[in-house]
């Protein structure tokens, strides 16, 4: 098998491992019968992803000695509620999971929130171990413990830090995800270049083929390094008291846009891509970062064929009305993570109406 790369995220006694290689879904369950957690165990997943992946998951834990069953929760993000996560909830007491007992979530970030935020109130928590299947997921929402649900007054306001005990990333399932989910995990690795690490977006300007082609080891390196960097700033602080506010560039000005829209013109990836080059915009028009790196910044986005511009048609006032509510804004004082220079940023409070008007109106 594969050993891949690893990555530890350092939590003290939450401590886990992301393991990042080709072809490992049939060595999770030896993986995962190392903890020592009770024989019975579930994966939750939705159709889509347990068609193409839940023979072997299951297959591997099953010869691993774990009695195991399966919950399916419809596919889409209308779906990530509390009413699948009772349902959710409900199987696990029936099918009697214990404390010591084992929840393991096979899919993107719809299945690891959902599952996660379930795991983290089942008999006040058990143990949940994560397996991204999409980009985004790979490299983002299954590391670092943010788990939750979608409430009708508001995206993900419903949740828990709860981290996992183990992240089990195969870039194999990678082959079957449609060309537009890819790239919504590409935007978000282009965001730990901008607040991190300039090398890194210096790398994802020079491996943008291999990258889109799916190379292994291009794939493993660009998930390792978005892993690290994600580990870093969530063991510096793992409850967003502070610098982990940074892993939310672009996000201000992409969750006005994912608002305004309904969330049917955009996936999360696109908003947000759009968002980072709007927020170095505004980092320039505040006098902050100079026009060459916007530019830089703009070209990698474009490059990967990801959106950069504000679409048109669009209300300046009502999207400026969904960034006063974003879930970084304190008393409707408007905060944004806004880039110096390739590779750091800053967090901008007070930021002016009439900045942001400037700048995403241009
Ligand atoms: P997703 O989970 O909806 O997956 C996207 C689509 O790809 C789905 O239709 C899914 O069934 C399909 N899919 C998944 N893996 C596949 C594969 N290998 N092959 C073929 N199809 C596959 O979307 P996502 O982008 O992974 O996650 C978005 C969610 O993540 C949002 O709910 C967002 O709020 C959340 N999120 C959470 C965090 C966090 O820190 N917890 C961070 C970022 C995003
Ligand atoms: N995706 C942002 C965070 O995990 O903090």
């Amino acid at each position: 098998m594969d050993k891949g790369e690893k990555v530890k995220v350092d939590l003290a006694e939450r401590s886990y491992e992301i393991v990042i290689a080709g072809d490992i879904l049939s060595g999770l369950g030896e993986r995962v019968r190392s903890f020592g957690f009770s024989p019975v165990l579930a994966v939750v997943s939705n159709p889509t992803v347990f068609g193409l992946y839940g023979e072997r998951v299951i297959g591997s834990l099953k010869e691993a000695g774990f009695t195991c069953f399966h919950i399916l929760i419809p596919d889409g993000e209308e779906y990530k509620d509390y009413f699948w996560t009772y349902h959710i909830l409900t199987e696990l007491l029936r099918k009697k999971l214990d404390r010591n007992s084992c929840v393991v979530a096979l899919g993107g970030g719809v299945i690891g929130d959902i599952t996660g935020y379930a795991a983290s109130v089942y008999m006040r928590g058990v143990h949940f171990v994560q397996v991204p299947t999409t980009l985004l997921s790979q490299v983002d929402s299954s590391v670092g413990g943010k788990t939750g649900v979608n409430h009708a007054l508001g995206k993900n306001m419903i949740g828990t830090f709860y981290q996992p005990r183990l992240v089990w990333t195969d870039i194999t399932a990678l082959k079957t995800l449609p060309k537009r989910e890819l790239l919504c995990g590409i935007a978000e690795i282009i965001k730990y270049g901008v607040i991190w690490d300039e090398k890194f977006f210096d790398f994802m300007e020079r491996n943008r083929e291999a990258l889109l082609d799916l190379q292994e080891d291009v794939l493993k390196t660009v998930i390792r390094r978005s892993c690290e960097i994600k580990a870093e700033v969530v063991s510096r602080d793992e409850r967003e008291s502070g610098l982990r506010a940074i892993l939310n560039y672009g996000h201000t000005i992409g969750h006005a846009i994912e608002t305004e829209t309904g969330y049917s013109r955009f996936l999360h990836g696109e908003a947000v891509a759009v968002g980072m080059h709007l927020a170095a915009r505004l980092s320039e028009a505040m006098g902050i970062m100079g026009s060459e790196k916007v530019l830089r910044i703009q070209s990698l986005i474009k490059a990967y064929g990801l959106p950069y511009e504000l679409p048109s048609g669009l209300d300046i006032d009502r999207l400026v009305s969904h960034m006063r509510m974003d879930k970084k804004a304190v008393a409707s004082e408007m905060k944004f993570v806004l880039p110096e220079e390739i590779g750091t940023v800053r967090i901008q409070r007070g930021v002016r109406e009439a900045d942001i008007k400037r700048a995403i109106a241009q």
